[in-house]
């Protein structure tokens, strides 16, 4: 990972011995203050999650539609509401934005947000276009200021135990992955299936490989049987280093839904059910060693297979809601002056390979490289 080298000069005023790396509650400094823009569908999530965090002052909530944002702050709330970002973020009292708006008004929102000295959460996709979301990567890193994405599984209990059993080497070499997520869903009036189902699937794949997501190529089929103009159901493969391969298959047409994903490594098989709250991660001790490599028809009936069969294991796993762990490490990189979990680089790794999907889509399902962008450095912020 190549980190840029930044002298912080920017200490934020409310935060008070950051080196310690507690939370900005625990070192007994005020909250910061946060004010939500976009309080359509999504925005809500953030103003509730916000509202119930000891780190967090929700100050205000921002929408060109005054009536929405009221109903999101209920009666008798002492959070103001508000219509004009400019005037919002005039604001000394707000430290940081929520961006919950439609994607093609991140980029556009945010880099105003950065230019006015905010730290900035946005919520997925990072931007409409990787260009767009490499621009505010870069004012982020100029500005010394947190550049998050609310890439939301990161942050669930069953994607932080994959992650850590993967840098533990739980799994040994990965193998393959794969991973569904079809159900009955709403044809989207302006994206295909994979930019609105996918992005889930990356990101996730982004946290727990170690490295970050970064595919030499991409491989996207799609099918349009409703005759939608888009794909309904799309197949993504993406080769991995060492000659594992990773497949994501995303559909809106399925009557059942299903959320897993399997990956397969060396010493044991990960199985995640998301559906199956008592059993949602299982690992495998279980599957197929291959002591000498055949080379022809006749060496291959020499060749040494042996089955594992052995134990399954569920581990427990916490329940608690993803956002309450999101906007605590939004809280926590901003204290510890440092990139969060999900950065600025994550969400551009994220939309590029989306970039690449689109890209092979139009050419037939050809391997598409991803720009070359989202393989360059971190976010190292403020
Ligand atoms: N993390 C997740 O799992 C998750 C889930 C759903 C949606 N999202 C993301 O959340 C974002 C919002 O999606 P949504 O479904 O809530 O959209 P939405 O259309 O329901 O709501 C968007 C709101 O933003 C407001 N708005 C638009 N431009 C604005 C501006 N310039 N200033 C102030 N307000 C403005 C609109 O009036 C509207 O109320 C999208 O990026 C979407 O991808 C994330």
């Amino acid at each position: 990972m190549v980190l840029a080298s930044i002298t912080f000069s920017y200490i934020h005023p409310n935060i008070v011995g950051w080196e310690t790396g507690l939370s900005v509650s625990d070192q007994g400094t005020r909250p910061l203050g946060v004010a939500v823009i976009g309080a359509g569908y999504w925005g809500p999530n953030l103003v509730r999650n916000f509202r119930g965090s000891g780190s967090w002052d929700l100050v205000a909530v921002c929408d060109l539609d005054e009536q929405r944002a009221r109903r999101v702050i209920g009666a008798r709330s002492t959070v103001e509401v508000e219509t004009s970002v400019e005037r919002l973020l005039e604001r000394n009292d707000i430290d940081a934005v929520a961006i919950a708006t439609p994607a093609r008004t991140h980029a556009p929102l945010a880099l105003q947000a950065l230019d006015a000295g905010k730290h900035v959460l946005v919520e997925k996709p990072l931007a409409d276009t990787p260009d767009a979301a490499a621009a505010m990567v870069d004012a982020a890193r100029d500005a010394e200021r947190v550049l998050m994405i609310d890439h939301t599984y990161c942050y669930t209990p069953a994607v932080q135990y994959i992650h850590d059993a993967i840098a533990d080497g739980v799994l040994g070499d990965i193998l393959y992955i794969d991973s569904v997520r079809i159900n009955l869903g709403l044809v989207q009036p302006d994206v295909d299936v994979f930019w609105d189902l996918a992005p889930h699937d990356l990101s996730i794949l982004d946290y727990i490989l170690p490295g970050g997501l970064r595919p030499e190529t991409v491989s996207a089929t799609g099918s349009d049987p409703l005759g939608a103009g888009k794909a309904c159901n799309g197949y993504l493969s993406m080769p991995l280093p060492g000659g594992a391969i990773a497949h994501v298959n995303v559909n809106w047409l399925s009557p059942t839904k299903i959320r897993q994903m399997v990956i397969g490594g060396s010493r044991r098989t990960l199985v995640w059910d998301d559906l199956n709250p008592a059993q949602r991660i299982s690992l495998h001790d279980r599957g197929v060693d291959l002591a000498t490599q055949a080379d022809d028809a006749q060496n291959r009936r020499a060749a040494t297979v042996s089955y594992r069969l052995g134990d399954v294991q569920i581990p427990a796993l916490p329940e608690r809601e993803a956002l309450g762990s999101m906007v605590t490490e939004f809280a926590s990189a901003i204290a510890e002056r440092r990139a969060p979990r999900t950065d600025g680089s994550a969400g551009l790794r994220v939309l590029s390979v989306l970039d690449a999907v689109s890209g092979s889509l139009s050419h037939g399902g050809a391997p598409v490289a991803p720009t070359s962008t989202v393989l360059t450095g971190d976010v190292v912020p403020a």
